[in-house]
């Protein structure tokens, strides 16, 4: 019998090992962690919720900012090139924020508020529009580690994608880091309903400009947009023209 019941119990905590289960906020992975060109980064010289627009960095990149807290904020900038048209480079922008975790299998899971994150995809010689629309994507990094980066001499953070592959190494560049509120910015998910009867002149302000280029940009002449509020299976979308 008493046997039993430890076999019960042994099968018992097997199972609860099998799920992860969520660990402490860790304190190693609090503040800005950017890509080495270092002029991406997360907070409101990236994104400005308020007039929904996006500042371009100066260089493609990446950056993730966490706090003691328990909330992420990321900002991504990728430029893709264009062999055959190199004049032609697409851009996307990326933006996202919320809550995270770390289990106890060393893994992190990113948790995104879903009406706040945003993305502008811009192709500008296939299409006179870019395309800013909400964008959220849950993200597992298997695991992570902070080293002292031997060349720069300053902490460097690895993380791992879902499969063990390693993204592009990211650098501390504030602490305590630079990160926009962390609570719900965009509750505009009852809105939508009502979206599609609305027309460009009637938008409300903080939509009517959502992306700006900075000034100065080479083929600045290329990239300017102006705003179409559109709805599509539920989801806002923005064109730009
Ligand atoms: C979150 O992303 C998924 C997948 O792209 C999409 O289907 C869903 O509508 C998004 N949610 C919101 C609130 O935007
Ligand atoms: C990265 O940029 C931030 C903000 O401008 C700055 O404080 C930091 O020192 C920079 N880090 C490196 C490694 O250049």
């Amino acid at each position: 019998m008493v046997s039993r019941i430890a076999a019960l119990l042994l099968s018992g905590a097997a199972l609860v090992q099998v799920q992860a289960q969520s660990l402490p906020t860790p304190t190693d992975l609090i503040g800005t962690w950017n890509s080495k060109a270092n002029s991406t980064m997360t907070g409101s010289s990236f994104y400005d919720p308020v007039n929904e627009k996006f500042t371009e960095p100066k260089h493609p990149g990446i950056s993730y900012s966490f706090s003691s807290d328990g909330n992420f904020e990321e900002a991504y900038y990728r430029a893709v090139a264009n062999p055959q048209e190199p004049k032609c480079p697409k851009g996307i922008i990326q933006w996202q924020h919320g809550s995270f975790e770390k289990l106890s299998d060393g893994s992190l899971k990113l948790h995104p508020i879903k009406v706040d994150g945003r993305q502008l995809y811009s192709d500008p010689c296939s299409f006179k529009s870019a395309v800013y629309t909400r964008y959220n994507a849950s993200e597992t990094f298997k695991r992570y580690e902070v080293v002292t980066d031997a060349y720069h001499n300053i902490p460097r953070l690895n993380l791992y994608k879902f499969d063990g592959s390693p993204l592009m190494p990211l650098y501390l560049a504030m602490s305590p880091p630079s990160m926009l509120p962390t609570t719900t910015l965009n509750p505009l998910t009852t809105q939508t309903a009502t979206a599609n009867k609305v027309k460009r002149g009637e938008l409300p302000l903080n939509h009517e400009v959502v992306y700006k280029r900075t000034p100065g940009a080479t083929r600045a002449d290329q990239w300017w947009w102006f705003g179409v509020f559109l709805t599509a299976g539920g989801s806002v979308l923005y064109f730009f023209f």
